[in-house]
């Protein structure tokens, strides 16, 4: 049995989000909650002729938390979209004030009634929402680093895209070619094309300024989108589908079916010290950033490795330089997270 629960899945991320769930054959509860219409999601999913039973839980009122207690009871993956999204100049972290007291709650809940569940963060800003929920579970003493995400898939989709309409190869042919590691915002995103000799070969062919534009555009994607929503929110249905493949490695994991490297693997923002050789990642390559996006490999719904990008890619110098300018960024965002809740009751 496996149960799915979806934290915001009313809105723009959430109902997409829940409807790819739905049809995966591998969910046999999909419980969705949501502070807003999320009985109503629930009904409308319902009528669909997959396996997954839809459940919806909806508090009635603050105080009620028998909702959010029977959307987490059993779960084994609990995927968080809940929270405010950007408006045209804004960035993510001026998300952080409201979404950061919604990320901690929803994880204290989490870490009491699910402490085994994976757990995948979409919320931003992700680069300091995911810090807060792995301080949140460590005050549980429920910490398990192996199995919370910060979801950043969305960053490769884009990648995938742009360079494959740059090169002309179809976008599918270049998943798992390219990395995109560091974090989520800006340039705390690094992607990194030159991993393997076919997109060496037709990415040299890429003029410095292609480059340039590539590398710009995969770092500012979320604000293409958030400028031509104009005040309508960011990005839901590309996030949905980003989300949903993300959700899909660690339910094919779960199910112990195609697991491990026969499947490309997927990156994730991740507490490395926590991972086998994360510490000499970190110290040796990341000048001791404890949080960190690189591709994971997974089992049973948990990290078992993950790919250094600095020993098994070929990291250009130039590619160096964007994870030392990632660098700054994310260890300001990462002291933000962690403080919020060291410095919470
Ligand atoms: P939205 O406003 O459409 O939906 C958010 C949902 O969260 C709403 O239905 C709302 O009722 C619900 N919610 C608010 N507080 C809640 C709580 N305490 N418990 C449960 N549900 C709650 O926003 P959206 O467009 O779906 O975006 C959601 C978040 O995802 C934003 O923070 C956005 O920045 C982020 N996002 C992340 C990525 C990524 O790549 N990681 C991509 C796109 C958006
Ligand atoms: C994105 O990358 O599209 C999301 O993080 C949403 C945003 O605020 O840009």
């Amino acid at each position: 049995m496996v149960k799915v629960t979806v934290c915001g899945a009313a809105g723009g991320i959430g109902q997409p989000l829940s409807l790819l769930l739905k049809l995966n054959q591998n969910v046999d509860e999909l419980a969705l909650f949501d502070i807003v219409n999320a009985n109503g999601v629930a009904a409308d999913l319902s009528h669909i002729c997959s396996p997954a039973k839809v459940t919806g839980h909806q508090p009635a009122n603050k105080e009620d938390k028998l909702a959010i207690t029977s959307a987490l009871t059993n779960s084994d993956l609990v995927i968080i979209p809940a929270g405010v999204p950007r408006k045209p100049g804004m960035t993510r972290a001026d998300l952080f004030n409201i979404n950061a007291s919604i990320i901690r709650d929803l994880i204290a809940n989490v870490g009491k009634t699910c402490p085994n569940a994976a757990i995948l963060i979409i919320s931003n800003p992700v680069n300091a929402t995911v810090p807060i929920a792995a301080e949140v579970l460590k005050k549980l003493g429920v910490f398990n680093p192996k199995k919370l995400f910060g979801v950043t898939t969305l960053d490769s989709v884009r990648a995938e895209t742009f360079l494959g309409e740059l090169i002309n190869e179809p976008p599918k042919s270049l998943k798992g070619k390219i990395s995109v590691i560091g974090g989520h915002s800006g340039d705390t995103i690094v992607p990194l094309i030159n991993v393997n000799s076919t997109i060496s070969a037709k990415s040299s062919k890429i003029t410095p300024a292609q480059y340039k534009e590539f590398v710009h555009r995969v770092q500012f994607g979320g604000d293409e989108v958030v400028k031509a929503k104009n005040g309508a929110g960011s990005a839901t249905l590309s996030m949905a589908y980003a989300g949903y493949r993300f959700a899909e490695s660690v339910l094919d994991s779960l199910a112990g079916g195609k697991t491990n490297t026969s499947v490309v693997p997927e990156t994730s923002y991740v507490y490395l010290p926590g991972l086998p050789n994360g510490e000499e990642l970190s110290k040796k390559s990341l000048n001791g950033a404890t949080y960190f996006s690189v591709p994971v490999i997974l089992e049973k719904g948990e990290i078992k490795s993950f790919i250094n990008p600095f020993d098994s890619l070929t990291i250009t110098e130039n590619e160096k330089q964007l994870v030392s300018v990632a660098l700054n960024g994310l260890e300001k965002s990462i002291a933000q997270g962690t403080n919020f809740v060291k410095g919470s009751k």
